[in-house]
């Protein structure tokens, strides 16, 4: 087994070779700090046992949109999934090839689609029958030719968060399979739109991986379907969705994923495609946060961070528990039980109860782990607070990839409109 990058040394919690006290002392608390290796190494972990297969990773840049994040994948050979014009944009700058892009999403507009074809990126994954109508248009008045895949709906329970399933009946996303035959009529009859072949994607954090058989055989089957009535395919896309452990959980291991892949959708002989977010970079970062006061209430303990669900939102949103470790710790100090919560004014803003630390003071500090999936990604401003830094640690070297946006800054972003008399009290 690999040592993990995070790992304490003298009692004090490292990331690679670095303290991330030396870190804090730099950018002060909260932030994010994010281990180049341990992206590296998920990237190899997930495209390893596809070699051999004319496959490719395209990561899915919405789990963590940082540039340096989207670079080093870039470098190790990822392509990228997007789901906006923006993320184009973060995708480009970060080194990705518009030949490895792959654009997702449901809601996808005029604007969207035209930088993509614009930037002749290898596929639109559509979604349905009226975004193919305005993907005939954008490319008909551009005088482009647009890739498309069909995102089916595979209607199969992802046994996943009720919150991520994407692949059940009744949902958003994807094309209803009795609808099929339909879009494939709209894009073979098109003379700007080129039939790319279909695209799955069951949900997201996935611990059981039976949906992922269920809807890769599905999927297995309409192509098969396809290809005896003569209708080209080039590829297949399975989407993300492999979970990861984040509390002491125990999932299957990757290599149950990748024989599902091998034994359903490798015989099939087409192009793979792949858009992992949450596997490649969950494990690859941390959420460095300290206590600001500790309280009693009721018969808890009660630790006030300083990182909040603004910061964070999955425990708020998803109920999600992440793991917490005090930064110093020589393993010698008894434990106590404690609630970790945040500065927000809501109380859905908890990192939950019963976490067992080591007697800890105002003033010292923790790490949220397994933060680098939606964590920055999907992080606010609410309550006044600031954008939090982030910082990429590889080997010896660190250096913050995005740095505080204070809310003066954020403040420069509004205006008062100048019919409005300014008074300030005296
Ligand atoms: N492809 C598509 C079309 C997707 O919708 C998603 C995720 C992915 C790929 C990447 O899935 P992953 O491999 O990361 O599971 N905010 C939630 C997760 C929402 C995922 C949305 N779609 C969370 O914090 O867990």
């Amino acid at each position: 087994m690999t040592k993990s990058v995070f790992a304490y040394r003298n009692g004090v919690l490292c990331v690679e070779a670095i303290p991330l006290s030396e870190i804090v002392e730099e950018v002060d608390t909260p932030f994010y700090c994010t281990s180049a290796k341990q992206l590296q190494r998920n990237y190899r972990a997930y495209a390893t046992p596809f070699e051999g297969l004319d496959a490719t990773v395209h990561y899915a840049v919405k789990a963590n949109a940082n540039l340096a994040v989207i670079r080093v994948l870039a470098n190790c050979g990822a392509g990228a999934d997007i789901t906006s014009a923006g993320e184009l944009e973060r995708a480009l700058e970060g080194g990705v090839v518009p030949e490895k892009i792959v654009f997702s999403g449901v809601g996808k507009t005029r604007d969207d689609i035209a930088a993509a074809l614009l930037a002749g990126i290898c596929q639109i994954n559509a979604e349905s029958l009226s975004e193919l109508a305005l993907i005939e248009k954008v490319a008909t008045v551009l005088g482009k030719t647009a890739p498309v895949s069909l995102r089916v709906n595979p209607d199969v329970d992802a046994r996943t968060h009720a919150k991520m399933a994407t692949g059940h009946k009744g949902v958003k996303f994807g094309i209803d399979i009795d609808q099929l035959g339909d879009a494939l009529k709209i894009i073979l009859s098109s003379s700007v739109m080129v039939f790319k072949g279909l695209t799955v994607h069951v949900g997201a954090h996935l611990k059981d991986y039976g949906p992922f058989r269920e809807g890769y055989e599905k999927l297995a089957m309409l192509v098969r379907l396809l290809r005896d009535q003569g209708v080209p395919v080039e590829r297949v896309d399975l989407g993300g969705g492999v979970g990861i452990p984040y509390d002491g959980q125990v999932l299957p291991p990757f290599s149950d994923y990748a024989a599902i892949v091998h034994d359903v959708i490798a015989p099939l002989n087409f192009a793979i495609s792949f858009e992992p977010g949450r596997r490649l970079v969950g494990d690859a970062s941390v959420l460095v946060t300290r206590i600001v006061h500790i309280k009693k209430a009721g018969d808890k303990k009660i630790l006030i961070v300083d990182a909040g669900m603004n910061d964070l939102v999955r425990p708020a949103m998803y109920g999600a528990r992440h793991e917490i470790i005090a930064l110093r710790d020589d393993g010698k100090a008894l434990r106590e039980k404690v609630s970790i919560v945040g500065p927000v004014c809501e109380t859905s803003d908890s990192f939950g109860d019963q976490f067992e630390l080591p007697s800890l003071q105002s003033g010292d500090m923790m790490a949220i782990m397994q933060a680098g999936a939606y964590g920055s990604s999907m992080s606010s401003t609410y309550n006044g607070r600031a954008l939090i830094p982030e910082v990429l640690v590889s080997g010896a070297q660190h250096a913050v990839i995005r740095r505080r946006i204070a809310v003066a800054e954020q403040m420069g972003w509004e205006s008062v409109p100048d019919w409005m008399v300014i008074t300030r009290a005296a």
